[in-house]
């Protein structure tokens, strides 16, 4: 269940968890430094698309979290873990109407503390209720078995190769498009 509060003015959504530890919540200028910190890693750069920066500056923070709060075809919350923001789950309309293109990270320090599964389901069951995509799909490289057990657990369906040509650094790379429909709650 969504909830929102007011700081400074500017309005903050919070989703809880099923862990107690851990919500999501509206990105604010103070987590430049968490997000900075925990972003700056090649480890998770690999992973992503192409326009994640390395390095993670305090610029790119900054511009990251002036983004998350001004979008209105995008939703992307931090993953607050013990009050700091860890990492981020956020979704981006795509061309195909109602489909919307999911994305996540989490700090390394934080793996397999069963966060990414925690802050998918709380926010696969807020765009359900929200009722605003009928569909979800994300794209995996080829190798990311972590993420493709996140998915598994979310209730993500491999749909074959991904249709569109990735390059990560200059090389062409596999990915594989997952996708779940938003007409069926969360697996357990
Ligand atoms: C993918 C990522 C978000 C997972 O975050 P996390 O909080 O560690 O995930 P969870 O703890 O919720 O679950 C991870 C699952 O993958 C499993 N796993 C982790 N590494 C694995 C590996 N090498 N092989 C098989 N399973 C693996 C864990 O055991 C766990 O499954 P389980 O609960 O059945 O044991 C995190 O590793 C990350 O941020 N990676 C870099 C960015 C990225 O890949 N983003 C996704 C792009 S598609």
């Amino acid at each position: 269940m969504a909830r929102t509060s007011e700081n400074s003015g500017v309005s903050s959504m919070h989703l809880a968890t099923e862990n107690p530890r851990c919500e999501l919540r509206t990105w604010q200028p103070s987590d430049r430094y968490s997000l900075c910190a925990q972003a700056n890693n090649p480890r998770i750069w690999r992973w992503l698309a192409e326009d994640f920066p390395k390095p993670y500056t305090l610029a790119a923070a900054d511009a990251w979290i002036a983004h998350a709060q001004d979008s209105e075809s995008a939703l992307q919350l931090a993953v607050v873990f013990g009050g700091a923001a860890i990492g981020n789950i956020g979704v981006r309309a795509t061309g195909d109407a109602p489909r919307g293109h999911i994305g996540y990270w989490i700090g390394e320090a934080f793996w397999g503390l069963g966060l990414a599964t925690a802050a998918g389901r709380a926010f696969v069951e807020h765009l359900r209720a929200e009722a605003r995509f009928d569909c979800l799909e994300t794209l995996v490289y080829a190798g990311n078995t972590a993420s493709e057990r996140v998915l598994d657990k979310l209730g993500f369906i491999a749909e074959g190769p991904c249709p569109q040509v990735l390059y990560k650094d200059g090389r062409r790379l596999e990915a594989r498009r997952f996708s779940r429909s938003l007409r069926v709650p969360a697996a357990r």
